[in-house]
């Protein structure tokens, strides 16, 4: 008797919709899993806003040392109206990313047939890329300096942080992820404006496109990159940003595809050495929070994520396809012009992954987004996933 594989995942619900949209990941994961022959052990923490406000912090000072004990990290949205949004970011979503050196932040586009593009002219399947942020320095910082505070000359000054390191290894991700796709790498810089980290970002970049020479690589300033999201999205492949800058495409380029509520993120340490995390792009929505009718696409597509990541590739295939029959059969939440709930939708995808999965269609032939880079794995999943070229 073989016994199934089991995967211990910490799961962080957090605040507002986060609450909501998780559980719906859950239900689809494990009905993946039951499918696929193993087994998810969840561990909920109940680390947010509510939890800050009874504790007067965001996790417990062990916080980080209970989280490395999981082999990944599944998390709903953090911030809530009453506690100041630097406050609930730096408590927990951020040292999570740093400590756990999860140095790449991958957020798949993707224009799928169902979805409604506010652009004209956009058809689905042509918008397909990958923004590929920086997730643990730049402009996201906590260093500076308050001066002649409550004076006429009161002044901030904000420091961002960029090191050889932290940028290097995101243009290689990036260009080993191209390797594997178009060979084409787009990325975003401001060294006209800034005038000391984005002229040495760019310099980098330039020394690690010379081991790439099979990719094409394009560098845009980010104002005229983001008019290039809107005004031709379908020539993007792989789009490097900065912190700051993948943040704020990341919004964008969901948005060119419909809604935020469909965008998924994976918080990526690519050697392994502390788990990754896995989140939806958007974040609590308060203003939909308690009606339960937030999308819960862009949670259950990072829980596929996940699985990839995890080696489950079929089971992630599973999901994308009952994700994409969804999207063009609904039911759809009213993000995308339907009357669902949460859960109609969350159940409505366990129930597609089941069908497809008794109906033999498991074909792996659906990206969900990641390709670990110089891996077998990486190799094998790049084959199956039917993102290369
Ligand atoms: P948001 O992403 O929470 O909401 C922006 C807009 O999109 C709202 O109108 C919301 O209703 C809508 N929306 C978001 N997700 C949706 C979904 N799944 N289905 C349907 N509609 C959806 O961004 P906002 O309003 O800037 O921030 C709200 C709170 O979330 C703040 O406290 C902020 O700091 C936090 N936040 C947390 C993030 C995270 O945990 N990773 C990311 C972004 C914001
Ligand atoms: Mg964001």
């Amino acid at each position: 008797m073989t016994l199934n594989k089991n995967y211990t995942i910490a799961s962080i619900p957090g605040d507002g919709i986060g609450q909501e949209v998780l559980p719906e990941g859950v239900r689809v994961l494990d009905r993946a899993a039951e499918l696929y022959g193993f087994t998810l052990s969840w561990v909920e923490f109940p680390w947010s806003c509510e939890y800050y406000s009874k504790m007067g912090q965001m996790m417990p000072a062990d916080g980080i040392e209970q989280l490395a004990r999981h082999d990944a990290i599944f998390l709903g949205a953090v911030g809530f109206p009453g506690v100041p949004d630097h406050v609930s970011l730096w408590g927990l979503l951020l040292p999570i990313r740093r400590k756990f050196n999860q140095y790449v932040n991958l957020r798949p586009i993707r224009l799928m047939p169902g979805m409604a593009s506010p652009l004209a002219n956009a058809k689905p399947g042509e918008i397909d890329f990958l923004i590929v942020r920086e997730n643990t320095e730049g402009e996201y910082s906590d260093q500076g300096q308050f001066l002649n505070r409550g004076t006429e000359e009161e002044t901030v000054i904000q420091q961002s942080v960029f090191t050889r390191t932290g940028i290097d290894r995101i243009f290689r991700y990036g260009f080993e992820t191209a390797m594997k796709r178009k060979h084409k790498l787009s990325y975003a810089t401001k060294s006209n404006g800034i005038f000391i980290a984005m002229p040495y970002w760019d310099a980098r970049a330039a020394e690690m496109a010379e081991q790439y020479p099979d990719v094409k690589v394009e560098q845009y300033h980010i104002d005229i990159l983001s008019a290039h999201f809107v005004r031709r999205p379908e020539s993007f492949d792989v789009v490097v940003a900065s912190n700051l800058m993948g943040d704020i495409l990341s919004d964008l380029g969901a948005a060119c595809t419909g809604t935020i509520g469909v965008a998924p993120s994976a918080n990526l340490n690519p050697e392994g050495e502390f788990p990754s995390m896995f989140e939806p792009v958007h974040g609590s929505a308060p203003d939909i929070y308690g009606q339960k009718i937030a999308n819960p696409i862009g949670q259950i597509w990072s829980g596929a994520m996940m699985l990839d990541h995890l080696g489950e590739s079929e089971a992630a295939a599973a999901i994308m396809n009952a994700i994409e029959q969804t999207l063009r059969d609904g039911p759809r939440t009213p993000d995308m012009g339907g009357t669902a709930s949460t859960e109609e939708v969350g159940s409505a995808i366990a129930a597609a992954v089941q069908a497809s999965s008794q109906a033999g269609d498991n074909e792996v032939r659906v990206q969900t987004g990641e390709q670990r880079s110089g891996t077998a794995a990486g190799e094998a999943q790049n084959r199956s996933g039917g993102s290369a070229p």
